[in-house]
């Protein structure tokens, strides 16, 4: 039996009854001159990442494989998460009709895939999990946040400012579950730093980078420097401190740390730092 059980059913009762859809979005709105050709092709590649959201879940349905409440959560989870997909699709779409969403989408999983057969977390502990989990979700709420303030074409904005809701409240569920299994499973904080950690480092692997390749480049040849070059500099360079200010108080949450404290501050300053340089270096990189 899961840990939290009924809480578990209340909160997902809560996400089923109040989730946007996609008939919410103001899709008369559109306006074309105001799409950058560079955010399509980042929104391309995130409608592939998000629409795989089932074989996640499939994932943590097996490492939880005793807490049918988790289960149902994880579950609810995904469909929200493949609908961002699908709203981030049906954009691209409008503005490149030419997007083959399910030949790309095909692509994307034939060549990357979640290992949904394993029955123990890749990080060691289903607290691991959950706090890889939490990574992920503070990287999809400011990652949305920073798109919706970077884009000024309207449709997108509303799309972002629904997907970034639902991500900090992803973020919310999963922290919640860890903290009722880090009591259960006696996991202390260095585990917990240390599975954050290597989430964190994760962040530049295949998946993104395959996404990217998938959605955008179907004649060519997948090389992971190029495309993970050509994605980063795109998507770190829509990030502004107050976005990366709130990712970092965030993370310092999951790993169990003060999250608005003077360390937030010196971490903002030093991760607004290394993004611009890193943008620049990844431009240079690309030319
Ligand atoms: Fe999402
Ligand atoms: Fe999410």
């Amino acid at each position: 039996m899961g840990v939290g059980a009924t809480r578990g059913r209340a909160t997902a009762r809560v996400t089923r009854m109040q989730h946007w859809t996609l008939d919410d979005i103001p899709w008369e709105r559109f306006d074309r001159s105001r799409v950058d050709p560079e955010i399509l092709k980042v929104v391309k590649a995130a409608s592939m990442v998000e629409a795989n959201g089932g074989d996640y879940a499939r994932y943590l349905c097996n490492i939880f494989h005793d807490d049918p409440e988790f289960q149902q959560v994880a579950n609810d989870w995904a469909r929200e998460e493949v609908q961002h997909g699908m709203a981030l699709a049906r954009w691209a779409a409008i503005v490149d009709p030419t997007f083959d969403f399910d030949a790309a989408f095909k692509r994307f999983t034939d060549g990357f895939k979640i290992e949904t057969w394993r029955t123990e977390s890749l990080r060691g502990s289903r607290s691991g999990e959950l706090v890889s989990r939490c990574i992920v979700e503070t990287g999809t709420s400011s990652y949305y946040s920073a798109l919706r303030d970077a884009t000024d074409e309207p449709v997108l904005k509303e799309i972002c400012r629904n997907i970034a809701a639902d991500e900090f409240r992803h973020y919310k569920l999963f922290y919640n579950y860890l903290n009722r299994y880090l009591a259960a499973e006696g996991v202390g904080p260095v585990r917990r730093f240390a599975a954050a950690v290597s989430r964190i480092r994760e962040s530049e692997d295949d998946e993104l980078a395959y996404a990217y390749y998938a959605a955008n480049y179907a004649d060519e040849r997948y090389d992971h420097k190029r495309f993970i070059r050509a994605y980063l500099r795109r998507a770190y360079s829509f990030y502004r401190p107050p976005h990366i200010q709130r990712g970092i108080g965030m993370i310092l949450k999951s790993v169990g740390l003060t999250p608005n404290g003077r360390l937030n501050a010196f971490l903002t300053k030093w991760v607004s730092r290394l993004l611009r340089f890193r943008v620049q270096r990844l431009a240079r990189a690309e030319m």
